[in-house]
């Protein structure tokens, strides 16, 4: 185990070291994987969500501390509205056949991204899903659902303005940590590793703030095929990383 097991004791907000205590994903090529076999697109985000399953507990099993998956972005609105459909669903399907399991495998739910404008039964769904899970001390499950970067960051900055407006915030007081508190991510450590399926290398919108210092691995697998022996490379190639956050080499 070694590295692994260290894991365990590491506070979620004490992040830095050499061990992803929070890992995040932009589980990307479901599509692609559907296509490459003669299958329609939701084919590839069902397979998908079998994926998470799996890396869920898999995760779980290696001390993680929180996971975030990135599964609707802002920009996907402009898909088809049948596929728009088809991923809410997935959702909505997930929420209610795996809820009982997270609970219970001690798993905290908590669902990052603008709720505005969703409909009404996934708002439901998603409170139930957070305050039913509330109390739990195991992995923090981070869903990025209707979830963007800039759109996080202008409603923090919204947020911060109107505490300034009604005086509960001093501008000069403004500084990084406070900041961060009206982020959607408040109370969760940046992440340590980010890993992107489907060989793409780019950000695609995701975590903009909160990635600043977070070691990426691109890799070549489309999201359907990603299980245990991938996340472990990852890992692998996460502890091969020097970290220097600004400063010199400690080696
Ligand atoms: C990732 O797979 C899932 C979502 C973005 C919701 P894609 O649907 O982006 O699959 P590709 O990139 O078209 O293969
Ligand atoms: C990013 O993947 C969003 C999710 C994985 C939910 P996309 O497939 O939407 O990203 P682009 O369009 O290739 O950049
Ligand atoms: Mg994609």
């Amino acid at each position: 185990m070694g590295k692994v097991a260290q894991i365990e004791s590491l506070p979620l907000t004490e992040s830095g070291g050499e061990i992803p205590v929070h890992v995040a994903i932009i589980m990307d090529g479901n599509g692609r994987w559907a296509a490459a076999r003669g299958l329609p697109r939701i084919e590839g985000h069902r397979r998908g969500v079998e994926a998470v399953r799996r890396t869920v507990r898999h995760a779980g099993r290696r001390g993680v501390k929180a996971l975030t998956l990135f599964t609707f972005s802002s920009e996907n609105w402009s898909r088809p509205k049948s596929e728009v459909e088809d991923l809410f669903n997935l959702l909505r399907f997930f929420i209610r056949n795996d809820l009982a399991e997270l609970k219970a495998n001690g798993v905290r739910i908590k669902v990052i991204g603008r709720r505005e404008g969703l409909p009404p039964d996934i708002g439901d769904l998603v409170r139930e899903a957070e305050s039913e899970t509330a109390a739990n001390q195991g992995l923090t499950l981070q869903v990025a659902f209707n979830y963007g970067g800039r759109d996080e960051l202008v409603r923090a900055a919204r947020l911060v303005g109107e505490k300034m407006l009604a005086g509960a915030i001093d501008p000069a007081d403004v500084n990084e940590r406070i900041f961060e508190e009206h982020l959607d991510t408040a109370g969760i450590c940046d992440p340590d590793l980010l890993i992107r399926t489907s060989g793409e290398a780019r950000i695609s919108n995701f975590l903009l703030w909160q990635l600043a210092y977070t070691e990426f691995v691109f890799l070549p697998v489309c999201w359907p095929d990603f299980d245990e022996t991938e996340f472990d490379a990852a890992i692998a190639e996460f502890h091969s990383r020097e970290r220097r956050f600004g400063g010199l080499f400690h080696g």
